[in-house]
């Protein structure tokens, strides 16, 4: 087996083939392909302990919520659960995979700032009593369950520079706060805080810095002499992850972040969501050569996934990832990585220099924990790929077919 590299001829960092049941550095992705089929990814729970734990010790006054809807994995929830993390939820179907696994309600948070009624009852039913808001009308939907539910007020802050800006469609101006705090009083309905999300995989922490700022003066200003005063603030998630496979040093990043949270009034308790920086170094995708043709000057390899299954972040999440071509050999010529499918977009990388390849060949990405199985389709009836999971808890009945456990 060659050794892997990545696209640019770069030694490849991947902590899964160090993992001891996988062989440890003498993987054999070929023979784990061999026996549990292509596409495969792989997801090995020790990083996601990794993550949780790197992150954790970065902001040790924050509560962490997993936002399940990076990867939402039993055995990350699982692994999660065990560390202490709390989760973060946004539909009933994530309330489901919790309620499966015995998740405690008072664990978790409810984060999707637009619901209809079933879903604030579905919640509620669980036992999880934290929600968020950022207009008048999702307001008005808790008035029935005004004696139940405890709101975060969620604010906006563009952030262009994100990978995936949220405030563009989610968040009230922070100058409405006052109003929506009124309207609140006013039907009985009690805000305990304000929440807000900076968008994903942000460049550095100047937006976090600067909205806690922002936050932390509606929450001192607003209500001085309030009854209830605001006392949680939710910094959302946005916690980046380097895609070159390179570690990241998170307590570097999370400086400014802990440096605005120290003018936070004493009394104020906070909690951030974060998806992605936990989930995406845990999983690593492995995909295999099945056609090729020469088209003009390139050669063009088809893999069994693709855009419109693991590879999925590529467009909705605007993410690439680092691919290994495991077996490339000889001469390196332009080549085009493709998808399954019969769409034209369905093209992973082009123009990008590889060796020759043969049918059966495999290609690795890293990296590809976060919002690729969670997003990925069935589209031309193709199967999902199938996940096989390291250093799950003992504790965790694996019952998906989909799903198997390797240690
Ligand atoms: C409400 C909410 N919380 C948390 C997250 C997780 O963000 P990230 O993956 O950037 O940590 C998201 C991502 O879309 C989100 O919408």
């Amino acid at each position: 087996m060659n050794h892997p590299s990545d696209q640019s001829g770069q030694p490849a960092d991947s902590s899964l083939a160090v993992h001891p049941a996988l062989g440890g550095g003498q993987t054999d992705w070929h023979a784990l392909v061999a026996q549990y089929g292509s596409p495969l990814l792989v997801l090995d729970c020790d990083i996601i302990r990794r993550q949780y734990r790197k992150l954790a010790q970065a902001l040790p006054e924050v509560s962490l919520y997993y936002a399940i809807k990076a990867l939402p994995n039993k055995g990350v929830i699982a692994t999660l659960e065990e560390e202490g993390c709390g989760f973060d939820i946004a539909t009933n179907g994530e309330i489901a995979m919790l309620e499966q696994l015995f998740i405690e309600p008072r664990r978790t948070i409810h984060t999707h700032p637009i619901k209809r009624d079933i879903d604030i009852r579905t919640a509620l039913r669980y036992g999880c009593t934290t929600f968020v808001v950022d207009n008048i009308d999702e307001l008005d939907k808790f008035v029935p369950y005004r004696h139940r539910a405890a709101l975060l007020v969620r604010v906006s802050f563009p952030n262009p520079s994100a990978r995936v800006d949220l405030s563009r469609k989610f968040g009230c101006a922070a100058d409405e706060i006052p109003a929506l705090l009124a309207a609140a009083d006013a039907r009985g309905i009690h805000v305990k805080g304000l929440s807000f999300h900076v968008g994903s995989q942000v460049a550095d922490a100047s937006m976090h810095a600067h909205a806690i700022h922002r936050c932390r003066d509606l929450i001192t200003a607003t209500r001085p002499d309030a009854v209830a005063p605001l006392s949680v603030l939710d910094i959302g998630g946005g916690f980046p992850v380097n895609y070159d496979g390179s570690v990241e040093d998170m307590d570097a990043f999370c400086g400014p972040i802990r440096d605005a949270l120290n003018e936070l009034p004493a009394s104020v308790r906070v909690l951030a969501e974060p998806g992605r920086y936990i989930a995406a170094p845990a999983m690593t995708c492995i995909t295999s050569v099945v056609g090729r043709a020469q088209r003009g000057a390139r050669m063009w390899y088809y893999l069994d996934d693709g855009v419109y299954n693991s590879f999925s972040g590529q467009i909705y999440d605007h993410t690439r990832y680092p691919l290994i071509a495991l077996d490339a050999q000889g001469e390196e010529r332009p080549s085009v990585l493709a998808g399954p499918t019969c769409d034209s977009v369905d093209v992973i990388a082009e123009d990008i220099m590889l060796g020759e390849m043969a049918i059966g060949d495999l290609i690795l990405a890293p990296m590809m924990g976060a919002y690729t199985a969670a997003t990925a389709t069935t589209f031309n009836s193709l199967p999902r790929a199938r996940i096989l999971t390291l250093a799950a808890p003992a504790s965790l009945a694996i019952e998906d077919s989909n799903v198997v456990r390797l240690a």
